[in-house]
């Protein structure tokens, strides 16, 4: 479930990397201070850590070399070459945010530009799957592309359009972006405390904390 964008990931695998570098005009915002958001994923994180959706292992990367042990789940099959060939040493399954082999020490549970593939339906069961997963003071720490309300997601729907950048403009439209509020009441139904924090135009850095 929610493995309906595998074929694009395992194309994009060979140039993700150029891209989160700046490289595409039409993705410059979108991975505006990437390193940074990243890093701060890393400082909010425990010493175990379950990360979904490595793509090329960026993040997995800055975590090993944290001293973090680190768990990954990565569906493109593209992108689990990449990953491994960058971390020789990383633990990774193929599995989705819904589906992955059992892990039971994971005090963390991260992941960047990846979370928007679940509907809001499916997000709400995996944030469910984690929270039976997660002991107390364990924590969920995401960053990815949402909006804060549905008017905000339509303006910058139409900025996109005036850019010309529909190709942009196509991913927005058809992937599952949503609102921190659907992603706040998500996170308080399954007993974490939440919050959020913008990184740049696009992503928020959301911190759940379980209860
Ligand atoms: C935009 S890339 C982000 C990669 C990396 N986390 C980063 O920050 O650069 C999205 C990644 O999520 C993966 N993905 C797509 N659907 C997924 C799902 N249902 N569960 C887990 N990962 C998924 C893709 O294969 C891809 O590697």
């Amino acid at each position: 479930m929610g493995r309906e964008f595998i074929d694009l990931f395992d194309e994009w695998s060979s140039s993700y990397d150029e891209t989160v570098s700046g490289d595409d005009q039409e993705y410059k915002e979108v991975f505006h201070k990437y390193n940074e958001i990243l890093n701060t994923v890393v400082q909010r994180s425990g010493n175990i850590v379950l990360e979904f959706g490595v793509g090329t292992g960026n993040l997995s990367e800055k975590l090993i070399s944290s001293g973090k042990k680190v768990i990954g789940i990565e569906p493109s099959k593209g992108m689990r070459e990449k990953a491994l060939a960058r971390n020789p040493q990383l633990e990774l399954h193929d599995g989705d945010f819904l589906s992955f082999p059992q892990v039971e020490h994971a005090d963390t549970i991260v992941s960047t530009y990846a979370f928007h593939h679940l509907t809001d339906e499916e997000k709400d069961k995996a944030v469910g799957l984690y929270s039976q997963l997660l002991k107390k003071d364990g924590k969920i720490v995401f960053a990815d592309t949402a909006f804060l309300h549905d008017t905000d997601k339509k303006e910058r729907h139409e900025k996109v359009k005036n850019q010309g950048y529909l190709n942009l403009l196509k991913d927005l439209q058809t992937e599952y972006y949503t609102t921190i509020g659907v992603l706040e009441d998500i996170f308080k139904k399954h007993h974490f405390d939440v919050s959020f924090q913008k990184l740049n135009e696009y992503v928020w850095l959301m911190e759940a904390v379980k209860k």
